[in-house]
């Protein structure tokens, strides 16, 4: 079944006022405010349809990688594939399919898939499925949040470094982006996905109800699991092995023996991923990105480099506005 994409809704589906065509487009960027988040336009339709319940349908055991853009997507991908997918793909083996085939091939992005008209393909996964999204937690319908079958695993990053990641991978298809626009726009909630403070709020207070601290689920809901990228950074070994033990698939003492985590963490390294032709040549096939910008640098703190003291500073109170009480020191 070849689900075609929608056309743009008309209506405002934010549950808000209602009064009239609530779509607001910013041209520099090419998103719009859609349900209260900026995305691209051209997943709006996919987005639409997943919420309608007809260009995805949740079946037991799926795993969704969900994250705001630019902090660490593709690492998590890699990791969680190749996490999952063990039993028929070692980690070492010589034609893994991560040598031969981008996280985001492995991986699909689930409103850009439904939104090119693709949702057979998910339909066609076999199960245990791995998906990902960029959608906001309160964007994603029940059938997925209410689902205690699904199992959600969210990244997220200093945001500090997700703007200048962000602003370098945008300047691919917009190369007089600047630098300050870029932090403008991310702190007027402008940005990718954006507000980024509602995106990480969203799922780190559904993940907050869980009980414990991998986000067992409670008998009503999906089951989240909240990583930072600064933490796998520091320990990729460990964070593997929560990856594992969430997702149901912990490591065995013959696995730990036979070194798999540390085989898993170097087949999804930034310095192995990024060393590989599958990752540089063409674009990624479903976000049309080339795919070498998805691996631009790596690691914590270019934020450094880009922000003034006095930008810094203003980025800093604004966390700190957003995120106090919240019991996440971001
Ligand atoms: P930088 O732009 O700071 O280098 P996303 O995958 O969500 O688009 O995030 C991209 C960021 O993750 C980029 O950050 C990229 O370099 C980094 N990244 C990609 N692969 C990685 C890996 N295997 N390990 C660590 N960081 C990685």
């Amino acid at each position: 079944r070849h689900d075609p994409p929608l056309p743009l809704p008309k209506k405002d589906h934010s549950g808000g006022d209602g009064d009239g065509d609530a779509l607001t487009s910013n041209p520099m960027t090419g998103q719009r405010l859609y349900q209260g988040t900026w995305v691209m336009e051209g997943w709006i339709p996919g987005i639409v349809q997943i919420q309608n319940g007809g260009g995805f349908t949740p079946r037991r055991g799926d795993v969704i990688l969900a994250s705001p853009p630019k902090c660490g997507t593709t690492w998590l991908k890699a990791l969680a594939f190749a996490t999952m997918a063990r039993g028929a793909h070692p980690p070492a083996a010589p034609d893994h399919p991560l040598l031969r085939h981008t996280p985001h091939d492995c991986v699909p992005f689930m409103e850009v898939i439904v939104s090119g008209g693709w949702g057979s393909k998910l339909d066609a996964l076999p199960s245990p499925r791995l998906l990902s999204t960029h959608m906001p937690y309160s964007t994603l319908p029940a059938s997925i949040t209410k689902n205690p079958d699904c199992k959600i695993v969210y990244i997220c990053r200093d945001p500090k470094d997700m703007v200048v990641s962000m602003w370098h991978f945008l300047r691919h298809p917009r190369p007089n982006l600047s630098f300050n626009d870029m932090f403008e726009l991310t702190c007027e909630g402008r940005s990718l996905c954006g507000p980024f403070w509602d995106h990480i709020l969203g799922y780190w207070n559904a993940g907050k109800t869980m009980s414990g601290d991998e986000g067992q689920p409670e008998m009503t809901s999906a089951a989240v699991l909240f990583l930072r990228y600064e933490e796998m950074i520091k320990d990729p070994a460990n964070n593997v092995r929560k990856l594992a033990r969430f997702v149901g698939q912990p490591f065995s003492a013959a696995e730990e023996e036979t070194k798999v985590v540390d085989d898993i963490v170097d087949l999804c390294s930034f310095e192995k991923l990024s060393s590989l032709k599958v990752n540089k040549a063409g674009p990624v096939v479903f976000t049309k990105y080339p795919r070498e910008s998805y691996f631009r640098r790596g690691g914590v703190g270019d934020w450094m480099n880009h922000m003034t003291p006095e930008m810094a500073h203003r980025f800093d109170a604004l966390l700190q506005s957003k995120f106090h009480g919240s019991g996440l020191d971001l």
